[in-house]
């Protein structure tokens, strides 16, 4: 990417993500997928985050026989990565085994808590065409999030 574009980016608020990372973050949550808990809706579903720091969070869904103990994929990641002691998300990537998901209502409010926006790659492993990408935006997904004012 050129200087202007770079400089444009910065003042936009939008930080370059690059595509590589992108590719990372996707293997990485295809990667916790297999490691998801999901014995009633049979839809696992893996999520990776990736930090200012250069790390990775990863997170599955976990459900429970008491339905509304579910967690899902992203906000598992989310809870890895406070727990790691970091707070800044650059882009985060999904991966279900359909033709591809967007997160659901409270795991866009728990995104948005740590990342006004970034961008979110939504990957479907079940697509007509086998795979399937796309990348959005968070601040598209949630616009007007809740945020508590003192
Ligand atoms: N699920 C996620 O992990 N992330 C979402 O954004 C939506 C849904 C999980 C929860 C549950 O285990 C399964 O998908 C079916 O709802």
């Amino acid at each position: 990417m050129s200087a202007t574009k770079k400089t444009q980016a910065k003042k936009s608020g939008k930080r370059a993500i690059g595509a590589a990372l992108l590719d990372q973050l996707v293997q990485e949550a295809k990667a916790v997928r297999e490691r998801a808990y999901a014995p009633y809706s049979k839809y696992p579903v893996g999520a990776a985050i990736a930090t200012k720091s250069g790390a990775i969070y990863v997170g599955c869904n976990v459900e429970n026989a008491s339905f509304g103990g579910t967690i899902c994929a992203e906000r598992g990641a989310i809870m890895a990565m406070v727990a790691a002691g970091e707070r800044d998300p650059i882009a985060c990537a999904v991966v279900t085994g359909d033709e591809g998901a967007s997160p659901c209502g409270i795991c866009r409010q728990v995104l948005s808590e740590f990342a006004t926006d970034m961008p979110v790659v939504l990957v479907g492993l079940g697509s007509r065409d086998g795979e399937s990408g796309r990348v959005v935006q968070l601040a598209d997904l949630l616009p007007l999030a809740f945020r508590l004012k003192n």
